[in-house]
């Protein structure tokens, strides 16, 4: 059997290397248009970061994991086909700020209906609005070359920066098929691959729309606890309550239970937002606008947050940042990642930026040129904005920190040292509640977490 997966991206990747590890005698190739990210993935530098993903390429790139720039070539070859392209949030036109653009996949729906002459099952890895597979279905029904296809919608559940652990023990496989003796027959070979590591009762089967719906829906819930967290956080500041204590005393009830209550300066990547916006897009045109309102409020309550974190730095500091120097620690979207997508420091950084301070920041991971190109745009500067090459660095001089994401090594830098280089009062404000503020305000700084 032959797997292809167009797209190499967070997603595309990782999946396809974890699948060629577990099933050395499938041949799995990743084609991607991108030839630098394609070279990256031939390299010993990939071009995605994960905990653990080197050693699986490692074993399985040239024995039965390949990376190419000839879609066309492995797209003919192929019974299975991935479909792993990006669907970013639309910029223009009808549905411009909320609905999915589509026209990455409807570009590769074409490609394989043109290069296809064997039958081929296509997989939606990408999250896309509910209905795609019948747009998919109908672009390659144009066919002429007697192809014949089957669509599958197999929505991929991980979290980056534990990519590869979410990949070897999934909560659950999902696979949504047409509920037809072919679409059944082709939702079996695909739940076939996964059992070769995933237990048989983790490989749920749906129809296809409910498949694709519930991308939608775990991600909504996922972002909707932390809205709830973090909107629980703002009492707690104004009224001397600890959120973190708040939300301890709340995860202990099972019904409620201890994950995702992690009060933050808000949710980022790629996932999220795009698809809670989509879910509203979805709402509005079945002609649902309360609960497309409902799932609104959670975009909205994130917004707020970022805002809300950038507002009290500036207030913090005497209401001025102008020409004062505030060290950003983190630039990734969380931890183990250097995907920056939708990231709340961008936007801590331009309000910043917008009061006149001068802003430096540091990310283990995050390559100087994506910080800026996101901040300010490809190819735009601003003296204001530097970045620095360790968070001591940043810090050396600064009035303020503050910790925007959580990497590890915040939690055990020597704050004494940093203390002692800063302008006094010194400010700390910790976004990710990482470090213990009574040891800072010990030191002398004037710390300050989220919702305590
Ligand atoms: C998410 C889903 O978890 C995953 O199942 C889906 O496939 C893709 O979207 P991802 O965006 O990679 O994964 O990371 P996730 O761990 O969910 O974190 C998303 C954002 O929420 C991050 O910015 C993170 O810092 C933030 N977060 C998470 C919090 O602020 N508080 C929490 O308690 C948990
Ligand atoms: P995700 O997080 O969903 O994996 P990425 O943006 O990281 O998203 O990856 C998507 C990849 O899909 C990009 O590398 C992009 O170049 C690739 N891509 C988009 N359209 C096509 C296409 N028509 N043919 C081949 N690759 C494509």
């Amino acid at each position: 059997m032959k797997i292809c997966c167009i797209g190499a991206g967070y997603v595309g990747g990782p999946t396809m290397a974890v699948i060629a590890l577990k099933a050395p005698d499938i041949q799995v190739t990743v084609v991607d248009m991108n030839a630098t990210r394609i070279a990256a993935w031939n390299s010993d530098t990939l071009p995605v970061y994960e905990p653990g993903l080197d050693e699986v390429v490692r074993q399985a790139r040239g024995r039965n994991l390949f990376f190419s720039t000839d879609v066309r070539g492995a797209i003919a070859a192929a019974d299975i086909i991935f479909v792993s392209v990006n669907t970013p949030t639309k910029t223009y036109g009808v549905g411009s700020g909320r609905a999915a653009d589509l026209r990455y996949i409807e570009s590769v729906a074409r490609t394989i209906a043109e290069v296809s002459t064997t039958p081929k099952i296509i997989v939606e890895k990408s999250t896309i609005p509910v209905k795609t597979a019948e747009t998919i279905q109908q672009i390659l029904a144009a066919n002429t070359n007697g192809a014949t296809f089957q669509v599958l919608s197999n929505p991929e559940f991980l979290a980056e920066g534990t990519a590869v652990v979410d990949l070897f023990n999934p909560d659950r496989v999902l696979i949504g098929g047409e509920r037809t003796p072919a679409g059944d027959a082709a939702v079996k070979t695909l739940a076939d691959v996964y059992a070769r590591w995933v237990p048989r009762e983790r490989i749920i089967t749906t129809n296809l729309w409910s498949s694709e719906l519930s991308k939608l829906v775990a991600n909504a819930f996922l972002a909707q606890r932390i809205s709830s967290i973090n909107a629980i956080s703002a009492l707690c500041e104004a009224t001397g309550a600890d959120v973190d204590e708040v939300a301890n005393a709340i995860g202990k009830d099972s019904r409620i239970g201890p994950k995702f209550l992690k009060a933050s300066v808000g949710f980022g990547g790629s996932c999220f937002q795009k698809d809670i916006l989509n879910l509203v897009y979805l709402c509005e045109s079945f002609g649902l606008p309360a609960v497309a309102a409902y799932w609104n409020g959670v975009v909205e309550m994130n917004d707020y947050q970022k805002r809300r974190f950038s507002a009290r730095i500036v207030r913090s500091l005497f209401n001025t940042v102008a020409d004062k120097r505030i060290a950003v620690l983190g630039f990734a979207f969380k931890k183990d990642t250097n995907d920056t997508r939708e990231s709340a420091a961008i936007h801590v950084v331009r309000d910043l930026l917008a009061e006149q301070a001068n802003v430096v920041v540091y990310d283990p991971k995050v390559a100087a040129a994506d910080i800026q190109a996101d901040v300010l745009g490809k190819g735009v500067a601003n003296p204001r904005l530097n970045v620095a090459a360790s968070a001591y660095e940043a810090a050396l001089n600064a009035h303020a920190i503050a910790i925007v994401t959580e990497w590890d090594e915040f939690k055990t830098l020597d704050y004494a040292k940093i203390f002692a280089g800063m302008h006094k009062p010194a400010f700390l404000f910790d976004g990710r509640n990482i470090v213990d503020l009574a040891h800072l305000r010990a030191l002398g700084f004037r710390a300050h977490g989220i919702g305590r």
